[in-house]
């Protein structure tokens, strides 16, 4: 069975956790800690846009990274500069081409539709939106049989907005109707430090600069996974404590969460051993380490990886991944054998 994570950056399914996660959520560029290359781009864009007031609109934008860095905030983010409409949807959401027909039909002229997990819309419904996005046209087949005829329908002129964890998997004519594509990086510590006072604020509860600290040193680069464990070290807090973060309450929930000092959490370490333990130094497939640890392959390509490879504990080879020198380091260290 996989582990259970606390670390996981996906988006949380506990309704109060997301309600929590929505209110943190900046909604313009001056609020929004880091990214300084991506908002620099957007903003001009952005301004070029209402600048010209032609009723031209803004270029499709495809956001791609790693899962939690901010993809769908920064598309929040974005609407709200233009001051449009956003409309969120998902790839997997979107089932058929009638779907996302009543979906750009309801659109209205300007507004911005985010698409997220955009690599895993169906082929038949990526054909619809690229020529969508291309001329805003919708062709659409109208009956069946012998009685069958196309129709196209005018659209108003909206952005796309496309948020994907990989562009590898994306169709080469979707790929190419995005004008601006743009990669999220992993955040620095001062930024995630910076997160973490901004949340700890906005939730009223008092975090002492040596705990943001460290706990900017677990959250693995990444916004949403600083913002969980800081919503449990609170907890902590009020129930261990009265309520405000030191280093010493923070240093113990972290080790009530098995978090360690790189971030990392039981299942990567579980992850990193199975390598060890199975093949020592010779590479591994993906879909044998997906075997090993009782997980999705892409659940170890989105999720555990990019950061395992961020922090240079294993590699990728044209014969699979391998652990690093650095990565068996933190093994011995996390208490292993080898
Ligand atoms: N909360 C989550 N991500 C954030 C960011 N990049 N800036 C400010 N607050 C955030």
């Amino acid at each position: 069975m996989a582990i259970e994570r606390l670390v996981e950056p996906t988006a949380s399914d506990d309704k109060e956790e997301e309600r929590i996660e929505i209110s943190l959520r900046p909604t313009t560029f001056a609020e929004y800690i880091g990214q300084e290359h991506l908002k620099n781009n957007l903003r001009l864009a952005i301004d070029a846009v209402k600048k010209r007031s032609d009723g031209s609109t803004l270029d499709h934008i495809l956001l791609y990274g790693p899962p939690g860095l901010g993809k769908t905030t920064m598309a929040g983010v974005i609407a709200h500069e233009l001051g449009a409409s956003l409309r969120v949807t998902s790839g997997p959401a979107i089932e058929r081409a009638g779907d996302l027909a009543s979906i750009l039909t309801n659109l209205k002229d300007g507004d911005v539709l985010f698409i997220d997990e955009i690599h895993r819309l169906r082929r038949v419904v990526e054909e619809v939106l690229y020529s969508a996005m291309e001329d805003y046209k919708l062709d659409i087949v109208i009956g069946k049989g012998p009685a069958a005829r196309s129709v196209r329908l005018d659209l108003p002129r909206f952005t796309v907005i496309g948020a994907t964890t990989r562009t590898g998997s994306l169709a080469g004519p979707l790929r190419d109707r995005f004008g601006i594509i743009h990669r999220l990086e992993y955040y620095k510590e001062p930024e995630i430090e910076q997160i973490i006072t901004r949340t700890a604020g906005i939730l009223k509860t008092k975090i002492q600069p040596d705990a943001t600290k460290l706990l900017a040193t677990r959250s693995r680069l990444t916004p949403r996974i600083a913002n969980r464990i800081f919503k449990r070290v609170r907890d902590y807090a009020d129930v261990n404590g009265d309520g405000i973060v030191d280093s010493k309450i923070a240093t113990k929930a972290l080790d009530l969460m098995e978090i360690d000092y790189l971030g990392l959490d039981p299942a990567d370490r579980n992850m990193l051993k199975l390598m060890y333990d199975n093949y020592g130094d010779r590479p591994v497939g993906l879909t044998t380490i997906a075997a090993l640890t009782g997980d999705e392959t892409t659940t170890i390509e989105d999720f555990y990886e990019p950061y395992l490879l961020q922090l240079g504990l294993i590699a990728r080879t044209p014969k699979g991944r391998v652990i690093t020198e650095k990565g068996k380091k933190h093994l011995q260290k996390s208490g292993n054998k080898l």
